[in-house]
This record gives C-alpha cells, structure tokens and sequence, in this order.
C-alpha cells in the first residue's frame, strides 16, 4: 500500500475559489483504495463554512519551531467522500474572510503552512511515499523537504509531485521579507528559490520536485514556449525531463444532470428534451424572457483577464443586436469585467443577466439551463467548466488554448462529429464569428444541435483514466 498526502490550499467540499478545489476535491476518491491511502492537508481557515468547520474534530496539537520562534499548530480531522483530511490550524495564519488576499502575506502564509503541514505528519504517524503538491501556496513543500528533512528518521526519503495548476501565479515577493523562509539556507534562498531577482514559490517547486505535472497535455507544452511560459519557460524546458501532462476530470456524481439536487428537471443523453424545462427555469429565475427559440449563452467564471472577458467586452452589444441570443453570467474578479457585465445587465433587462457574486446552486442552474457555454479563455491549463457543460448537454463555444484543445473537438458539419464550437486566435472578431455559426446551427438545423448535445453528454470526462495515470506516476516514484 503506498501512501499519498495531497497537500493543498483549496479542496472541496470545504473550500472552493476555482478548479483547484475540484480537484483536490475528486482525484483522491477516484485513486485505487486497494493500492493506495491517500490523504488530504488542507488550512483550516476560518471561512470554511460553520457547518463544515463543525464536522472536524480536534487530532492533536504542539508548538512547531518556526523562525518567529515555537508556534501553535492544532491539527483537525474530517473525513469527506471516504477521504481523510487533516486541517492545519493557527489563526493568527488562517483568519480572514477569504484564503487569499495580500500577496505579502499569503507566501508567509503558504510557507507555514507547507512547513507546519511537514512539521505534523509525525505526530500524526503517517509518513507518506509520496507528497502531491498542487501549486505555488505548496511548492515549498519540496524545497523545506530537501533543506530540513534530508537525514530526518521520519521523513527521509519522501518523494515529491508538484501539479501546476495554472502558470501564471507564482508566489512572488522579495525574499528578506518572508519571515517562514528566514532560516532557509542561502543556497535556497539566493538560488534555486530566486528568479527576476525576487523569490518564486513556484519555481523552487519545479526546481526540487521528483515530478512536476501539468493539467493537460496541451498545458504542459506551452509552458516549455515563450508565450505560455510567464517568464519561466526555460525553466520549464530544464524540467521537461521530469514534466508530463495529466487532463483533469471532473466529479461525476458532484455534476450530474439525471440526479443534480439543484435541477428543475432531470435528464440524460436519453432524455435531452427534458433539459428545455432547465432552460426556462433559468430564464424564469433570472428575469428573462421565457423563450426557447433564442440561444442561451451560459457563462460561470472568474472574471479576471485569463477568461478571456476583454473579448467579450469587444463585441457584446454586436452579439445582442444581431442574433436572437440571451446571455446568463455568474462570476467575481476584476471591477473593470464585473461593471460591464452590470451595465450589459442593465442595458438589456430582458435579454442578459450578470450575476456578480459565488454559488455552487446557481452555477447548477446555468450549466444545466443554458444552451450553449462561452469559454474564450486566453490561457487555459485545463478548464473545468467546459467538462461539467458537456456532461448536461451544454454545447462549448472555447479558444483553442491548453486544456480546451485537449478536450473539445470542433464541430464538423460534413462529418458530423465534434462537441463544441472553436476558434484559434484570441481576437474578439473570431470569437463573434464562432458565435454566429454557432448560432446559425442551433436556429437552423436543430436536429444537428442535438445530435452535437447528445455527443457532449457521452463523452466520457470522468476521473477514471486520468487517476490511473497519477497512479502510474506515483508507482514509478516511490
Ligand atoms: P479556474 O480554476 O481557472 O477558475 P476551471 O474551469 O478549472 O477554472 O474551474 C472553475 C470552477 O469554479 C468550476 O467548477 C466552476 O463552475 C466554478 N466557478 C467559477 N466561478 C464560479 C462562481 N462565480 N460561482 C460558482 N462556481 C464558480
Ligand atoms: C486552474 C486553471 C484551470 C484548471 C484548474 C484545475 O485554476 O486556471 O484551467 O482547470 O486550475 O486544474
């Protein structure tokens, strides 16, 4: 039996702000319970809902020696879809309303707790084979391993992934000010752990990891480019020997169309008619007009530059005025995308609904309601949301960029095959122009839409082959 610690920032059901907490959330319920144990450390920040928060118990706790001195680390248990998590407690690093906010906090933050979540597996008795660190909040973890641990009884010997998530955020801040990497030697700190002269979490990570992973393959050969690689391509090309790419799934039974809590109306590739019913409840419920003739465009998504919100911008009031298309949008970010959304919301009372804000039930109603989903990502390593709108027959409309390329295939009207629609570059006239044929497919010829919706639903997007390839990996390494 080989034993794995998913160590994490976010992990559903108990904290979610994007696809991360997906996955620390399902990969481990779908990894062979036969061949391995697999665990979760997650912190046990004090916006964890109450209800959640209430179903931990208390393990153990001691006083860890850390540079600020001996400080508190409580360690809490809960078990969650037949995993057990460990939570990390100290409020002093866990408080706040949210698991991110100043960047100059959040390293020291992540650097406790990579150091404390170590720190805690001897109390707990669980020496793992292997520790699966997702991104730059964990990165550390192999960096603290190879400086600290090298000859320790307990953790010696422990192996390390590191799973890149997304590039682009690298946990970056000038190294004298991190107090929880004070005590790191200086050929960490002034070495690998450096890069553009300030320290990068994530680039020490790739450096000190036994594997490095990316969340598709697609993903995993643009960030070894220039124009993927957010100034650590060649880093990137150096660890290319160590790097490979693993698509994500999604939970099968989290979204599912023919059993989802929060549906108007059950359905499956059998019953796709029945997904009408979705669609005009979604409309009832967000104040547009009821009207099956019109395509409607789902949208759930952080609002931020990545999501491809500048495109949209460009050419919304284009798309409103010439196609009978409505719009649902669900998200938060940047003020700049939540105010347009607000204004288009405005502009169009009966035809477009922004909703600014976070919920798993209404992000149910949308990918069960709408028609097609709108994904003009400018980078996506893997992407989620295009998955759950496939599973209820929500046809994509995606950029051809990472983890959207690897797991939508363009519609071809000769060969009748595809389960989305796609578009190259990132240029708001080709996203338009995808949009209207799209649309000329769905008013014109619906027999092909359902055929193309009923493709989407038969797809297989669950969790089964990608946890067989981490379970090679991990067999490999340990
Ligand atoms: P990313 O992790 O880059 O945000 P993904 O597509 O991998 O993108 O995953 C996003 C996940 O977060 C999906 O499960 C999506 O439904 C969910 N999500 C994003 N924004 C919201 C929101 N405002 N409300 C509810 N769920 C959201
Ligand atoms: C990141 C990426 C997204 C990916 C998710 C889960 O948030 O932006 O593309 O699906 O992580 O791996």
């Amino acid at each position: 039996m080989k034993k794995i610690l998913f160590a994490a920032s976010e992990g559903n059901p108990f904290i979610k702000t994007g696809g991360l907490a997906d996955v620390v959330g399902a990969l481990p319920k779908y990894l062979d319970k036969k061949k391995f144990d697999v665990r979760v450390i997650l912190p046990k920040y004090l916006c964890i809902p109450d209800e959640l928060r209430q179903e931990m118990s208390y393990v153990t706790e001691f006083y860890a020696d850390m540079p600020r001195g001996k400080e508190y680390v409580g360690i809490y248990e809960a078990k969650a879809g037949g995993v057990q998590y460990y939570f990390i407690d100290n409020e002093y690093y866990f408080a706040g309303d949210r698991p991110y906010n100043k960047i100059y906090e959040d390293v020291d933050k992540f650097a406790f707790f990579s150091r404390a979540a170590l720190a805690s597996l001897p109390e707990l008795g669980f020496c793992p084979d292997v520790i699966h660190c997702h991104d730059w909040q964990t990165a550390l973890i192999p960096v603290f391993l190879d400086a600290f641990y090298r000859e320790d009884e307990f953790l010696q010997g422990v192996k390390t992934v590191l799973t890149i998530h997304n590039l682009k955020f690298q946990g970056r801040w000038i190294i004298d000010d991190i107090v929880n990497c004070r005590d790191l030697p200086e050929k960490y700190r002034y070495g690998a752990m450096e890069a553009y002269h300030e320290t990068n979490f994530l680039k020490a990570g790739i450096v000190y990891a036994d594997r490095v992973t990316a969340v598709s393959e697609t993903y995993a050969r643009e960030i070894q480019g220039q124009q993927g690689g957010e100034g650590l391509d060649g880093v990137m090309r150096e660890a290319s020997y160590k790097l490979s790419g693993i698509v994500n799934g999604i939970d099968q039974e989290d979204y599912d169309p023919a059993a989802d809590k929060y549906l108007a109306e059950h359905y499956d590739a059998k019953s796709i008619a029945k997904k009408k019913k979705n669609k005009a409840a979604l409309q009832e419920r967000m104040g547009l007009r009821v009207d099956d003739s019109c395509m409607l465009i789902g949208m759930v998504s952080r609002m931020t530059e990545q999501k491809g919100f500048d495109l949209i911008n460009q050419v919304m009031e284009e798309m409103m005025n010439t196609m009978n298309v409505q719009f649902v949008a669900l998200g938060t970010g940047e003020n700049r995308y939540q105010d347009s959304f607000r204004y288009f919301d405005w502009k169009y009372p009966d035809r477009m609904s922004a909703t600014i804000g976070y919920g798993e039930e209404m992000a149910h109603w949308i990918y069960g309601g709408a028609d097609a989903f709108l994904m003009p990502s400018q980078f996506e390593p893997c992407g989620l949301s295009q998955l759950i709108s496939m599973r209820y027959g929500t046809v994509p409309i995606v950029r051809e960029t990472g983890g959207l390329v690897d797991t939508v295939e363009a519609y071809n009207e000769i060969w009748h095959t595809g389960t989305g629609f796609s578009f190259a570059n990132y240029d708001a006239r080709e996203m338009l122009k995808i949009i209207r044929y799209a649309y000329s497919v769905f008013s014109g010829q619906p027999r092909e839409w359902k055929a193309m919706m009923k493709r989407c639903m038969e797809q297989d997007h669950s969790w089964k082959s990608s946890a067989k390839k981490y379970e090679r990996l991990y067999q490999d390494m340990a």
